[in-house]
């Protein structure tokens, strides 16, 4: 039976761990060629390494996502190995808490460059490569529970994670002609190096129907389905995949 991802051609953003690197193992075994992108060269290359020891073909570079030169530089790469580029999954990000009060310009500047601009950058450049080729395309995401509802220290992280959903459905409206399909999932609590313990805290905990960390593969699996051809009528929106978190109104009694 053909594979979902025969043929095509995936960069991955922050690759080299946690959700980046579920997707990116997820997306080659099932037949994608994937260059694995990451801030940090040495698990981009381990996860690169892992997926052409024993699942598919992928290659690995280092970028800094909120500097549109290297973004520019990493689409490149996948054009000039593969020859094309089908979907982009924009998921390198990183969160700092600070209270609204004491933020300070640099942390807000710092997570705004990385999460927001890095996701502008990185859509940017593949769906200008995508129209190029004509055949469409999906772009997914990676946005937060946090760019939904506020959260307390997370004036910054919100923001940019609000940012990236809005972001999607404008992309969405306008990339729609070129059949450049794209959405953003948006996880919950998720078990990764960001993460501590063996459960999410209680604030988190009390208000999850589903009371656990998610894997970083189940958030990949949602990524997966949003690249696929079987995503072909749905763009512009944003998949919660956060244990019920965001929808959940009245737990007990
Ligand atoms: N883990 C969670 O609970 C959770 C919840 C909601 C949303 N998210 C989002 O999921 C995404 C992945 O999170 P994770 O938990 O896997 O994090 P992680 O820290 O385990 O992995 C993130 C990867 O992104 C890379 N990265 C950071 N800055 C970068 C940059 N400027 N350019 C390129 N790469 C960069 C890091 O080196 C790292 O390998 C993030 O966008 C995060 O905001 C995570």
């Amino acid at each position: 039976m053909a594979s979902r991802f025969d043929g095509k051609v995936a960069i991955v953003t922050g690759g080299g761990r946690g959700i980046g690197r579920a997707v990116a193992v997820r997306l080659a075994s099932e037949g994608a060629k994937v260059l694995v992108a990451d801030l940090d060269k040495c698990p981009a290359q381990e996860t690169a390494a892992e997926i052409c020891s024993s699942i598919g073909e992928a290659i690995s570079t280092s970028v800094n996502v909120g500097d549109r030169a290297q973004v520019d530089a990493m689409c490149a790469l996948a054009v000039d190995t593969w020859g094309r580029l089908d979907i982009q999954v924009s998921n390198a990000g990183i969160t700092d808490r600070e209270p609204f009060l004491e933020m300070t310009n640099t942390l807000w500047e710092r997570v705004l460059q990385t999460n927001l601009f890095g996701t502008f950058y990185c859509g940017q450049a593949a769906a200008r490569q995508m129209v190029k080729q004509g055949e469409g395309g999906r772009i997914i995401h990676v946005a937060s529970n946090s760019g939904v509802f506020g959260g307390r220290g997370r004036a910054a992280y919100g923001a940019s994670k609000a940012g990236i959903i809005n972001l999607t459905q404008t992309m969405a409206i306008e990339l729609a002609e070129h059949n450049i399909l794209v959405n953003a999932v948006a996880p919950g609590a998720t078990k990764t190096r960001a993460t501590k313990g063996d459960l999410p805290p209680d604030t988190v905990l009390d208000r999850s129907p589903i009371k656990r960390y998610g894997q970083p593969e189940e958030i990949a699996a949602v990524a997966a389905f949003l690249a696929s051809d079987e995503c072909s009528f749905t763009t512009g929106h944003v998949y919660c995949a956060d244990g019920g978190f965001t929808v959940a109104g009245v737990m007990e009694g």
